[in-house]
């Protein structure tokens, strides 16, 4: 059988700036870049048996219809939803509708730093969390899916 069709597929998914990863304030962010990130994600989901479709979008709207894929197509989502995190009610609702694993993540440890990220709408309706690892952290988030699908 093919590996393709047995595979869990994890939809990974970035919000506003993270096609900026590397050069983005890398004192906070790390200096690898979001390509090089995609390269460790695939090879780091086929290590734990998930096939990762890596994915980025600047936009509110955008962000929206990736999550929509992610319910559709996805057995899981792991999302770093980047500014939108303390602000969007639309991604929040479309993650809430997903009825399937979504592990929320940030590269940074968000409740550590200025109080306009203390508001976070998307951590009452995601499965699980893992902030403040750096890109190491998305190795992390795919060990945890892994578990919440279980692999
Ligand atoms: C971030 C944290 C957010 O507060 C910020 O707006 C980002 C990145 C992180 O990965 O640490 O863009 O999601």
């Amino acid at each position: 059988m093919n590996n393709d069709e047995v595979q869990p597929l994890v939809m990974i998914l970035g919000g506003p700036n993270l096609s900026r990863l590397g050069q983005r304030e890398p004192e906070i962010y790390g200096s690898t870049t979001w390509a090089e990130l995609e390269m460790l994600c695939e090879k780091w989901g086929q290590d734990l048996g998930l096939r990762v479709q890596f994915n980025q979008d600047d936009f509110e709207g955008g962000m929206v219809k990736k999550v929509h894929q992610a319910t559709d197509k996805a057995a899981g989502l792991i999302i770093n939803a980047a500014a939108y995190t303390h602000t969007s009610v639309a991604i929040r609702d479309a993650v809430a509708a997903m009825e399937k694993p979504v592990i929320e993540l940030h590269l940074s440890n968000p409740t550590a730093r200025e109080e306009f990220r203390q508001t976070n709408l998307l951590t009452g309706v995601v499965n699980a969390g893992v902030f403040g690892f750096g890109v190491k952290g998305y190795k992390l988030g795919l060990e945890g899916m892994a578990h919440l699908l279980g692999l």
